[in-house]
């Protein structure tokens, strides 16, 4: 990558997992269900340009399908590359995968996800993200480097895995037309734990399905009965109860798995647990692990580790990031909060919102069998069996539950001018689509293009806009602010403003300590806002950082009541997001202390998000809809009633708030408008 960055090179990972025995590993992966049927699986494989297999968590699928289609020989000299909708899930496999043929992570065996590629030209297995497989299909559509694409966990349907649906299916048939690339056939296998078969082979060309019978054991389940109504929604209060009564009763090398929902309530959790704990010493210890996907990866590892001192029950608390792809050792005790934070999307009113909602209930089964991987386990649901059987049967594709703008211009630069034609597995709305057509062209992102022949269907094409957003893999709205920033003088400001957006939160919150909590915050509230107010966290934070002095790091982010992994995580994601900027050429500098062209800037990319103070409802109201909001209580701006603001995101609770907000003037959105020529929606 170019340099210039700000921030040191990430630094090479090398996961601390314990060595394993080979003779043991060869016995484990032998007494998979996978091993027996390894040569029917290859034949199918062979024969076939696309097979499903379906099969229960825990049957070898993710480890062994890749290494027999290797030992058969079935990629030629092309690399097999098998996505994961989650980075911790790449990396443990790859490495997992890469002790049991015995090499380096980073020889034959790889993993390429955020921050990190470690395939190199010798790799011939690569555990990719499905979003980095999508990133390599934008600049190569045909995907030359593969010769087979494993999609796994299909039953997620991530964002990022239904495109990759399409994407390969497309590739499979242009390289079996464009016969002068010399490119080999591209095999497609499907994985999954349990999914709906039927509409799967259907949009595979009726693709053959493969069964292969599962290994777990019996996992006793516990609902919760007569949680009365506010209890029963207080779940991260509930699950620390259910938690401690269980350390007294269950034996303590019974680990224990907590499903949460988020980055906060997780770290909330993580400390109210150590803070408990402490009462323990001398007899049986709690210690407690954060798991989400926003962490870094050596904080992630923690969880695959051992508890560190002996009479010790591992509690881990995680996201859904928990539910399928990994495998944690120890687990034999769930605790199911039966929630899980999802994404919305209203096309109507264009409203994309992360709320907390009801697992489905194939999610549910999911977490239960977490508990019987290694051995008989239980299962404590939060939630009455009635509760359940109201939960849906399957997890709604967040295809159709987000928006599609960058979707939008992921096809584009992939050379499908025709979008609403694209074959998804599951299309977006008409809806959906015309609004994410309409906030690209907002954004300056999109021009008309020809129109078919026969006059059918609409084509777009990126502008130069366009084809400097689809560089970032973030929501094109936040791309654009970095392009205006680039204009503007501000882009150091905007690239800090952006990576903090990429966390829930980068404060510390402390039940406990809610009033020096909510001074530390002070400190650092801004009158422009709260994107000013994560510039200012971010700047002192960097000051300390500078000197090296991890002791003076680690206080000043406890005085700040500042979540020191979080900051460090953003660094990481601001250098990535800067080496972007230099790849495009964007113009860096700094504005200092003129934070209206911070402010400008992301009025820029966030004027689609722009509300005006409505006294009659003591609210905002959204100007591209009729929607009515409130400041987030969080906000620095909660207590103040600005003329007109912008935020970022959505958040339904009681009621729908806005959050990360700024004001603006009224009038940098009309011009903005004005220089589109486009008018927002009247209400
Ligand atoms: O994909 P599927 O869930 O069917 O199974 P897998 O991920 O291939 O895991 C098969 C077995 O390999 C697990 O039951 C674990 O014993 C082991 N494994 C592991 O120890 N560490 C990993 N990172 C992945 C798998």
């Amino acid at each position: 990558m170019a340099g210039g960055s700000d921030a040191p090179p990430p630094k090479k990972f090398k996961p601390n997992i314990p060595a394993v025995d080979r003779s043991k590993l060869k016995k484990e992966r032998e007494a998979l269900p996978t091993w027996g049927v390894r040569q029917q699986l290859v034949d199918e494989i062979k024969q076939h340009k696309t097979i499903i297999v379906i099969g229960e968590t825990g049957s070898g699928k993710s480890t062994q399908i890749p290494q027999f289609c290797n030992e058969a020989g079935v990629n030629g000299k092309l690399i097999i590359g098998v996505t994961q909708p989650r980075r911790v899930a790449a990396v443990t496999l790859a490495n997992r995968v890469a002790n049991e043929m015995d090499c380096e992570i980073g020889t034959r065996v790889g993993y390429n996800v955020r921050f990190e590629n470690t395939t190199s030209a010798e790799t011939t297995i690569a555990y990719v993200t499905d979003g980095m497989l999508l990133r390599e299909a934008l600049h190569d559509p045909l995907l030359k480097r593969y010769s087979l694409v494993v999609i796994d966990e299909a039953h997620e349907r991530t964002l990022h895995t239904d495109i990759m649906f399409g994407v390969v299916k497309r590739a499979q048939k242009e390289r079996s037309l464009n016969t002068s690339a010399m490119l080999p056939q591209l095999k497609l296998v499907v994985m999954s734990a349990t999914m709906d078969v039927d509409a799967f082979s259907a949009y595979f060309d009726d693709a053959p399905v493969y069964f292969i019978e599962g290994r777990t054991y019996p996992v006793e389940m516990f609902y919760a009965s007569k949680l009365d109504q506010g209890a029963a929604q207080d779940y991260v209060y509930n699950s620390l109860v259910t938690l401690l009564q269980l350390h007294k009763t269950e034996p303590v090398n019974d680990d224990m798995l907590v499903f949460l929902t988020g980055q906060e309530e997780i770290e909330s959790a993580v400390r109210r647990t150590r803070e408990i704990s402490r009462n323990f010493d001398g007899k049986k210890r709690l210690e407690p692990i954060a798991l989400y996907a926003a962490m870094a990866h050596q904080a992630q590892m923690k969880a695959f580790l051992p508890a560190r001192q002996p009479n010790t029950r591992k509690v881990i608390f995680a996201t859904n990031i928990a539910e399928t792809s990994l495998t944690i050792p120890g687990i034999r005790i769930v605790i199911d909060s039966g929630k899980v934070k999802m994404r919305s999307y209203q096309a109507k009113s264009r409203i994309d919102l992360l709320r907390v909602a009801s697992v489905s209930q194939a999610q549910a089964c999911q977490r239960a069998g977490r508990a019987g991987r290694e051995a008989p386990g239980k299962c404590y649901r939060l939630y009455s069996e009635k509760d359940f059987d109201k939960f849906t049967s399957d997890t709604q594709p967040e295809i159709e539950r987000c928006s599609v703008s960058s979707v939008v211009l992921e096809l584009l630069r992939m050379g499908v001018s025709d979008v609403m034609s694209f074959d998804f597995m599951k299309a977006p709305s008409q809806e959906a689509l015309k609004a994410a057509i309409r906030e690209l062209r907002l954004l300056g992102a999109i021009e008309d293009a020809e129109t078919n022949e026969d006059g059918v269907g609409r084509h777009f094409a990126l502008t130069d806009v366009g084809q400097l957003l689809v560089a970032f893999p973030i929501d094109p709205k936040l791309a654009k602010v970095l392009v205006a920033a680039s204009d503007l003088g501000c882009l150091e400001e905007a690239l800090t403003v952006v990576a903090a957006l990429t966390h829930d939160t980068i404060f510390v919150t402390h039940s406990a300590k809610r009033a020096e909590s909510s001074n530390a915050r002070r400190k650092f509230e801004a009158p422009e806002g709260d994107h000013v107010m994560l510039l200012k966290v971010y700047r002192s934070f960097a000051h300390v950082k500078k000197t090296n002095d991890k002791k003076a790091l680690r206080d000043w982010c406890q005085e700040n009541f500042v979540q020191e992994r979080v900051m460090q995580t953003i660094v990481l994601v601001r250098s990535q997001l800067r080496a972007t900027c230099v790849q495009l050429k964007l113009t860096f500098s700094s504005c200092g202390n003129e934070l209206d062209k911070l402010r400008k800037a992301l009025c820029c990319g966030l004027f689609v998000n722009a509300c005006d103070y409505d006294p009659s409802a003591d609210g905002y109201k959204l100007l591209d809809s009729s929607l009515r909001v409130k400041i987030h209580p969080s906000s620095c701006l909660s207590r103040s009633k600005p003329t007109a603001i912008i935020f970022t995101q959505l958040i339904m609770t009681a009621q729908l708030y806005a959050s990360y907000v700024t004001v603006v003037d009224p009038d940098w959105v009309k011009d903005i408008l004005e220089g589109r020529k486009v008018q927002l929606f009247a209400s």
